[in-house]
């Protein structure tokens, strides 16, 4: 796989992907906004991994910091062999109860920015005929639970669409579809997912190790742990409305 880019490398899967990532001995390209977090983390996988790292300071949000980070993926210098699509958060508001703004900045991170790096990435790839692309989706994807399960149905659904396109060229495509993780994420959107059984949750080690093994297979669809692969099957021959009736006792996303 070469070199990897993780996108929303700062914290919880996206740190996991660079540790673990390090750990087999490829060079990364840590992106996040928070520029002391990256530089810090940077310095801690050199010195414990033995590791290249890059720096990419950007807003997924931001169309400019988008096109930098696309460039870096065009890049025949130290090209680069994996592109991890990491970079999100849960809204934590109904759709109607939120600005128009907050969704729109969701749209562009989890959404435009994903299609946009996509589509930089397989396009150098392909030139150079190998080279693998990781996106974060979620089971969230089957739940039809508001607007951040629909970009994580787009990512998946994406994902899909790509990975035949790609086929035969040498470059793989990999949607990751995990249920809870224990990472900042719930806390950032103010979501209280307290009521939930520990037996839910995974951890980003067991996320990032199932994924990365599924991207090495070149496997399309990944969803990690054993309770999580039965309840997407389950939502995907159970009728819709009664995936919608239970997702009414579940927190906004
Ligand atoms: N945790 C879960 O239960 C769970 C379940 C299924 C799927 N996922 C998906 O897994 C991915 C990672 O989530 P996580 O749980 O690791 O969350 P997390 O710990 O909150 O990390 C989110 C990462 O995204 C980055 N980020 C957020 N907004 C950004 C922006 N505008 N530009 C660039 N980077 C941005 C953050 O970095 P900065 O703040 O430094 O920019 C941070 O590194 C997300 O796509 C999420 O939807 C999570």
């Amino acid at each position: 796989m070469g070199t990897a880019l993780v996108t929303g490398a700062t914290s919880g899967i996206g740190e996991e992907f660079c540790w673990q990532l390090a750990a087999a001995h490829h060079d990364v390209v840590v992106v996040a906004r928070r520029k002391d977090k990256l530089e810090e983390l940077a310095e801690q996988l050199h010195q414990i991994a033995g590791i290249r790292v890059e720096v990419l300071v950007a807003d997924l949000s931001v169309a400019e910091d988008v096109e930098r980070v696309a460039a870096r993926l065009r890049q025949d210098e130290a090209p680069i062999g994996l592109l991890v699509n990491n970079a999100g958060f849960a809204l934590g508001k109904a759709f109607v109860d939120n600005s128009l703004e907050a969704e729109e900045n969701a749209l562009d991170v989890m959404v435009r920015a994903p299609m946009a790096l996509s589509y930089a990435a397989a396009r150098a790839m392909r030139a150079r005929g190998r080279g693998a692309i990781c996106n974060l989706s979620s089971v969230a994807s089957e739940t039809g639970a508001g607007t951040y399960s629909a970009h994580k149905a787009w990512i998946r659904a994406f994902s899909e669409g790509l990975s035949e396109e790609l086929r035969g060229s040498g470059v793989t495509v990999t949607a990751v579809c995990p249920g809870p993780v224990h990472t900042n994420f719930f806390e950032a959107a103010g979501v209280d997912m307290s009521a939930a059984p520990q037996w839910l949750w995974a951890s980003p080690e067991q996320v990032v190790s199932e994924a990365l093994d599924a991207v090495r297979r070149g496997q399309v669809l990944v969803t990690p742990r054993p309770v999580y692969k039965v309840a997407m099957g389950a939502m995907r021959v159970s009728p819709r409305w009664l995936t919608r009736r239970v997702m009414r006792s579940i927190p906004h996303m």
